[in-house]
């Protein structure tokens, strides 16, 4: 038995950052995962592996449509499905020992085996039980599948599966037109798949400015893929390694039904606690099942904390990850705020999609007089050298004093340029602090700077 100022459980990002930000302060700290490699659903079956083959599968893209026209002829490259995944493994083992690395170098003790707590001030991790001052929960977050719907990770997988399918499927069907379905649903409509993407609202990513969802789904279609929207899925039947999804249209309740080789579920996460034994403990949880905490990360029962999925809020890692760090300042007697009016959010496909802040509806929701700054790419230089001229970025200011409210992107390297819109909201900048400040040329960056000019006198290349 050891004794610990803090024990984290769990080593996804949110909990790795706050035991190396913990350490890091001198807390004497620990991390408790029981899978074999560090870094949780991102490093392991989320985030960083699907950005590998989102990259393998948009290099393939390129070379298909664009190659010949720079003047780079010659056969397009084939696809080796094994040799794709083998390079998305080799990225996860490159990350996922990076974060062990890290707790090596900031002496963070990673406690191997699933973490329960027996009561406040303990954890057990196998046999042993060990004593810690604080303990900060950061479990996470498993797939949530849909009445009717068995996922075997085979046919019918989760975002889990759909990273380790034996081929590529000819024909693929995906359920839920969010975050998950419309990155993997993009990779295997590029690497050949028939892609149809069943969705029960009438708009793609719920949540996401109506003009940006509209581009959005009119770009992925140019692409290939195919769209049922205002349809629920009633089920589906699996029979030797076929699948048959059923939905019904919610406009007028006629049931139909479509093939596929392979169905990737993807209608949502929801947070993970199983095993922790926080029902004895008292931890007040939420009806959606998340922990309930105060503003300072702590849940209802004294010592235990608990930060990212499992909590309140949007489920990313960055969000999760400033949690982390914020949870660890607190408990080392510091002061620390996480701003959730400026967190982002980035869809990797190509183009990229993100956004931070207010959307137009919001806006208008609350009644604010509002300005609209937009630019397209197809004005950028730098964008149209690249076949990158689909997309545009809108920033959304106050009308009276020009304050940033929020800004919307889709385009190339979205989710990179958004966040020198999440620094000025951070500074309360108007558009015109944007609009006056010098970006160089030829870069992406130019159309946000335009953007900002919108917002006042107008742009220039518009
Ligand atoms: P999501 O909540 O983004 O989207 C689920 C979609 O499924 C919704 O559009 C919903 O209307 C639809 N749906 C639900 N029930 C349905 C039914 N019966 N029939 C048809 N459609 C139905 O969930 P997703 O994509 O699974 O992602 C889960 C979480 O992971 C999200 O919180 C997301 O933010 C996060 N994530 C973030 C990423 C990023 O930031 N790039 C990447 C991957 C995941």
């Amino acid at each position: 038995m050891a004794s610990y100022d803090v024990i984290i459980i769990g080593s996804g990002p949110g909990g790795y950052v706050c035991a190396i930000r913990c350490a890091q302060l001198g807390l004497k700290t620990a991390c408790v995962e029981g899978r074999d490699t560090l870094g949780g659903t991102c490093l392991n079956v989320g985030c960083i592996p699907s950005k590998a083959l989102l990259h393998s599968s948009h290099m393939l893209h390129e070379a298909e449509h664009n190659f010949a026209a720079m003047g780079l002829k010659g056969k397009s490259p084939s696809v080796d499905w094994k040799q794709m995944l083998s390079y998305k493994d080799d990225v996860i083992g490159q990350n996922t020992k990076g974060i062990e690395f890290l707790f090596k170098k900031n002496k963070v003790d990673w406690l191997k085996g699933w973490g329960s707590i027996p009561e406040a001030g303990k954890v057990k991790v196998g046999d042993e039980v060990h004593e810690a001052k604080h303990i900060i929960i950061a479990s996470g977050s498993e797939v949530s599948s849909l009445p009717g719907v068995e996922i075997d990770e085979k046919t019918v997988v989760s975002s889990t599966g759909a990273l380790e399918l034996k081929k590529v499927p000819n024909d693929m069907v995906v359920i839920g037109a969010g975050v998950i379905g419309l990155e993997l649903g993009s990779v295997y409509s590029r690497l050949g798949a028939n892609v149809t993407v069943i969705e029960f609202l009438d708009a793609v990513t719920p949540g996401m400015d109506a003009e940006i969802q509209k581009t959005f789904q009119r770009t992925l279609k140019k692409q290939g893929l195919k769209f049922v929207m205002g349809a629920a899925v009633q089920g589906v039947e699996t029979k030797g390694g076929k699948a048959t999804v059923t939905y019904k249209l919610r406009k007028d309740d006629s049931e139909h039904s479509v093939d596929a080789d392979t169905v990737l579920v993807a209608t949502g996460r929801r947070p993970y606690t199983d095993g922790l034994g926080l029902d004895k403990l008292g931890v007040e949880m939420s009806e959606r099942g998340q922990i309930k905490t105060d503003a300072h990360y702590k849940t209802s029962v004294d010592g235990i904390y608990a930060i990212g999925d499992c909590i309140d809020g949007p489920m990313l890692a960055h969000k999760a990850e400033d949690e982390g760090m914020a949870c660890a300042e607190g408990l080392a007697g510091q002061k620390p705020h996480v701003n959730y009016d400026v967190i982002p959010g980035v869809i990797y496909t190509h183009p990229e999609v993100a956004a931070v802040g207010a959307t137009e509806q919001q806006l208008k929701d609350a009644g604010r007089d509002y300005k609209v700054g937009k630019f397209s790419f197809m004005g950028n230089g730098r964008a149209k050298a690249n076949f990158a001229g689909d997309g545009f970025v809108k920033i959304l200011a106050d009308k009276t004093t020009d304050r940033i409210l929020g800004a919307h992107i889709i385009g190339p390297m979205a989710g990179d340029l958004i966040h020198e819109i999440c620094v000025a909201m951070e500074f309360g900048a108007a558009a015109e602090d944007l609009a006056r400040t010098c970006h160089a040329h030829p870069t992406y960056s130019e159309a946000v700077r335009e953007a900002a000019l919108a917002c006042g006198d107008g742009a220039i290349h518009a």
